[in-house]
């Protein structure tokens, strides 16, 4: 059953059934050594899934659960291996959408869930995004309107000290930090590509919240970026592709006789432009798609605080990335 959250949808099944957790991963078509959240609706069910509960896993869960935080600790014996794909860890959130703690409450048991999109497909922010993705695969979706955050959740591992970000989310790096002090982050946080020995996070391996367009990402410094970004609309346009501006700035004039997309403008986040942003990027994506752009040029943002998580998900969705610098436009960092 695909059910809302306040980060993404998700798709959900008895956490404590092997066979309900198979059935996700062949609705989604996800690899099985990709393993799921488990979503309970106390922190202190937390207890009966872990095998220790760190210090810090109990500062955290009062300071920021209900809430997108995933954190992942050492796995009791009673989880089942089709949750941790057989890691010996378990990622565990309290969700603070009041439709997901209705859910879970009434299933009596942790609900695994992923995102609910097909494997490699943006997550979905909307229940019709669900839809478009799955259905005739799953048979249910509760449909409470678009999620407020827009992005997945931070998943922090807690089981290495300092505490590490796997995947930057809607808590983000200086909250963190402002509550425990020191925090890593995972180059793969980032955004940056890992080799398979350093990925931490199954999670990290696949290509991921990847529209069918091409996707262009330009970083830097903010005004070189502008001058790029239209500089090459102008050549894919030149060259007959249909291209399109996914604009992240609030400069409204900057790409004007061009296609331009501007994520979030249709809904009022009240933690200003970068949420509005994060709330509707993955929402225009799909509308990118749908409206068969062929290019998408994105406009970088800074990546700090929820920043980070938004140019995490762009790095991974963006087949080539251009890093300008200061007044030059010039190159300094190829594709990949
Ligand atoms: O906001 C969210 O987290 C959403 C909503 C539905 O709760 N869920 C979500 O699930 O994004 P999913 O499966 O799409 O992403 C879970 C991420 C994956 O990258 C997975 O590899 C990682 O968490 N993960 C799960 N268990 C893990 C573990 N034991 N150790 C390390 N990473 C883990
Ligand atoms: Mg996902």
């Amino acid at each position: 059953m695909a059910f809302p959250t306040e980060t993404v949808y998700g798709l959900g099944a008895d956490g404590t059934s092997p066979a309900a957790v198979r059935r996700i991963f062949a609705a989604k078509g996800r690899p099985g050594d990709n393993p799921l959240i488990l979503h309970i609706a106390m922190a202190a069910d937390l207890h009966a899934l872990v095998r220790s509960v760190p210090r810090e896993a109990n500062i955290l869960a009062r300071e920021f659960w209900p809430g997108p935080l995933t954190m992942v600790l050492p796995r009791a014996a009673s989880v089942p291996d089709a949750v941790t794909a057989g890691l010996d860890t378990v990622a565990v959130r309290m969700p603070s959408h009041p439709v997901a703690l209705a859910l879970i409450r009434a299933a009596g048991v942790p609900v695994a869930a992923p995102s609910a999109n097909r494997s490699g497909r943006p997550s979905p922010t909307r229940a019709e995004h669900v839809l478009a993705d799955l259905e005739g695969r799953i048979e249910v979706i509760l449909d409470a309107g678009p999620t407020g955050v827009g992005l997945e959740s931070t998943v922090l591992d807690l089981t290495v000290s300092p505490p590490m970000i796997l995947r930057p989310g809607g808590v983000t790096s200086e909250d963190l930090e402002r509550v425990l002090g020191r925090v890593e982050l995972h180059p793969a946080a980032a955004g940056e590509s890992v080799a398979l020995a350093q990925a931490r996070s199954p999670g990290m391996k696949y290509v991921h919240y990847a529209p069918e367009a091409r996707v262009v990402l330009v970083e830097g410094d903010q005004a070189a970026v502008a001058g790029r970004v239209r500089a090459l609309a102008e050549g894919y346009r030149t060259a007959g592709l249909r291209v399109a501006i996914l604009a992240t700035g609030g400069d409204s004039e900057a790409y004007s006789g061009y296609d331009v997309w501007r994520p979030g403008t249709a809904s009022v986040a009240p933690g200003g432009r970068t949420a509005a942003v994060a709330a509707g990027l993955y929402a225009a994506l799909r509308d990118m798609d749908r409206a068969g752009v062929e290019v998408i040029i994105v406009e970088g943002i800074d990546a700090r605080g929820l920043g980070l998580a938004i140019m995490n998900r762009l790095r991974r969705a963006a087949s080539e990335r251009i890093l300008v610098g200061p007044g030059t436009g010039e190159e300094q960092d190829g594709s990949r």
